[in-house]
């Protein structure tokens, strides 16, 4: 006997085994004819096996007649070709064995139609409808398609920090790490002009680490050092950020890919990032056509033709000026009027990439003052080699750049952006000892999986979704 997968199951070249499925009952149908079929889910695949269950089982009255979705079985039988449409086989049963049941009446998911906000509410058993293993198996393949791709290419896979003492991307959105006592926390000595002249800050020398900690935004700076030492590098990891965006793309927690290579100018990081989108979709669509399928059917009738669309066409490189010009000219109504130096917000990025160009459009050289300390400054002094990858359904994916590698420009940012030099010396070395000119970006892994599978909220493309006010289990 040979323990299959439905997947496996599924297959003609299954025909003519003996086998154990195991998995969870989606649906029984009792036939008049007086035998049942059962339809058997074990998350392989989107589609189910269909279990013939004849009343000749010892259990059929008292166990397969009460299955209803939910339960967990082990099914014996030998695979059959199925007569029935949709499905080369079928697994008449010699036995099945109930592991749990499920009450029906308080089984909250065997209904169709549950709402996917309903579903957020509870995350533990969302995982076993049609759509959440579909979006789990098209993430899985993502993953997978991504390490490839960097490892084909030669690129080294390191480990960045996820506890940090810097923030990456200067917004000061970072979650602190301590094991102090907030209620008790070690205070600094007064300042000067004594007690109640002033509010006491903390004396983080005390703290687990003896200086603030904080969770990671990005493992960028980490990542340079590595490219600044080995050449073409990634990292992939979560990363964390404590803005009280409560939007459908923000998340407080998502995974995040980040290449950095030596040698690479903004032209070269471009092609990279276009490369890589281009190869994810490849692989979903090669890969996971199934739960593609499903989504083009279910989440968005436009979905198949758009991916399709975008892997036979350039994506645009546009400079952020002349999309300012696009948007100023658009005479559309923007929440946020548009004017130059401005960020832009997802609404003038989904115009410029849904209406406007319609395909994928890479925006560069944004203005300064928007972007963070380690961007290349241009010759105009107002602009910086900055990237961002927009597509449709979704606007922002990547943010990148070519990163300033003159030591004076970019303590002379630093200083403008008003980092704490002191922090940042290792930073500096990089300059210091053998500057070489580099380029890198962050590929949003929930973003991605949105624009792959058309879903409307990032908090159904994420196991467990981190938001304001939300962090069950
Ligand atoms: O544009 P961001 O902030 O860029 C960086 O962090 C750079 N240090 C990356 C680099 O150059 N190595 O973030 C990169 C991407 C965004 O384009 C978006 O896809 C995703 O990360 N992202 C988020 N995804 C979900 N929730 C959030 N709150 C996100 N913030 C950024
Ligand atoms: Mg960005």
């Amino acid at each position: 006997m040979d323990k299959l997968t439905v997947a496996q199951a599924r297959l003609e070249s299954a025909i003519g085994k003996i086998v154990l499925l195991q998995g969870w009952v989606r649906t029984r149908r009792d036939s008049k004819g007086g035998f049942s079929f059962l339809e058997l889910n074990d998350g392989s695949c989107q589609g189910n096996v269909q279990v013939i269950a004849e009343a000749a089982l010892p259990n059929y009255e008292s166990e397969v007649k009460k299955l209803h979705t939910g339960c967990s079985v082990s099914v014996e039988g030998l695979v059959k070709a199925s007569p029935a449409k949709g499905q080369a086989t079928e697994v008449p049963a010699t036995k099945i064995t109930v592991h749990g049941w499920a009450d029906a009446d308080a089984y909250p998911i065997q209904k169709k139609g549950a709402t996917f906000e309903f579903l957020r509410t509870i995350s533990h058993l969302r995982p076993r409808t049609n759509t959440f293993g579909a979006i789990a198996r098209v993430r899985n393949c993502v993953c997978k398609s991504i390490h490839d791709f960097f490892q084909e290419q030669g690129f080294l896979y390191v480990h960045t920090p996820i506890i940090t003492a810097s923030d990456c991307e200067g917004a000061g959105e970072l979650f602190k790490v301590t094991t102090l006592d907030l209620a008790k926390a070690p205070l600094l000595p007064s300042p000067p002009g004594g007690e109640g002249s002033g509010v006491r800050g903390i004396d983080f020398h005390q703290d687990f680490f003896a200086k603030p900690a904080f969770l990671t935004v990005s493992g960028q700076l980490q990542a340079e050092i590595f490219a600044c030492a080995l050449g073409k590098v990634y990292t992939f990891g979560p990363t964390f950020r404590a803005e009280n965006s409560n939007t459908p793309r923000h998340l407080a927690e998502f995974w995040m890919i980040e290449p950095e290579m030596a040698f690479y100018d903004l032209d070269d990081n471009m092609s990279l990032a276009e490369a890589f989108i281009k190869r994810i979709i490849k692989d979903a669509l090669d890969r996971c056509p199934d739960d593609m399928k499903f989504f083009q059917e279910r989440i968005d009738k436009e979905i198949l033709a758009r991916l399709d669309g975008i892997l036979k066409s350039d994506f645009l490189r546009v400079p952020y000026t002349e999309a300012i010009d696009i948007l100023q000219k658009s005479g559309q109504a923007f929440e946020f009027p548009v004017k130059w130096g401005m960020d832009l917000q997802t609404e003038h990025e989904r115009f410029l990439t849904e209406t406007h160009f319609k395909k994928p459009t890479i925006l560069f050289d944004y203005p300064r003052a928007i972007k963070p300390f380690y961007m290349r400054v241009n010759d105009d002094g107002k602009t910086v080699r900055a990237m961002d990858v927009l597509v449709p359904g979704v606007g922002e994916i990547i943010g990148g750049s070519q990163r300033e590698e003159r030591f004076d420009v970019l303590e002379g940012n630093m200083k403008e952006k008003g980092l704490n030099l002191a922090h940042y010396q290792w930073y500096l070395d990089l300059r210091r000892y053998g500057t070489v000119p580099h380029s890198g970006f962050g590929l949003g892994l929930e973003r991605t999986l949105l624009f792959l599978t058309g879903m409307a909220n990032i908090r159904d493309v994420i196991p467990f979704p981190r938001t304001p006010g939300n962090a069950e289990f």
